[in-house]
């Protein structure tokens, strides 16, 4: 059984996570309408695994014996002003939830909840990826400036970048 505190936790990272999925999926949608589909592309993916993180939450807390609560969540951003600010944003975000994970994690010891803690390991190591990923991204950005001929390779490009975790847990980019 789950205490009440580590309950709240997760049901908070729950709402996160939905959020995080929202927020990716407004950014998918205006990415489509710039003409960027290869971004597009990415972004639904993104959105689409975000959510994917807030089900295992939302199926951790109910089979632990806790109640999973769905939350409303708010509108997120409709316009960016670039690639370079949508990015920027996305890194800010991923910043910010890796944050509440660390928390959440600092909960589960004070609370001795050991089963929780491992469960969240998975998230632990997701953020390390995601932000890696997203600063990938921001350092071709910032090389590309304005050239419009290389926002146009990267957009052809993200659809496929990937990254690979190694063993030690180094992040390698194969875009
Ligand atoms: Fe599920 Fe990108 O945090």
């Amino acid at each position: 059984m789950l205490k009440d505190k580590i309950e709240k936790a997760l049901n908070d990272q729950v709402r996160i996570e939905a959020q995080s999925s929202q927020i990716y999926l407004a950014m998918a949608s205006w990415a489509e309408t710039e003409g960027l589909g290869g971004t597009a592309q990415f972004l639904y993916k993104h959105s689409d695994e975000e959510r994917m993180h807030m089900l295992k939450l939302v199926q951790y807390v109910n089979e632990r014996g806790g109640k999973a609560l769905i939350p409303q969540l708010s509108e997120p951003a409709r316009n960016y002003k670039s690639l370079t600010n949508l990015f920027q944003t996305l890194l800010d975000h991923e910043v910010m939830v890796s944050g509440e994970i660390n928390n959440l994690v600092d909960i589960c010891l004070s609370e001795k909840d050991y089963t929780t803690h491992n469960f969240m390991q998975w998230y632990v190591a997701e953020q390390i990826e995601e932000e890696a990923l997203a600063r990938t991204i921001m350092d071709k950005l910032n090389m590309i400036g304005e050239d419009k001929g290389g926002l146009y390779l990267f957009d052809r490009d993200i659809e496929n970048i990937s990254m690979v975790v190694d063993t030690s847990k180094q992040v390698i980019n194969t875009m």
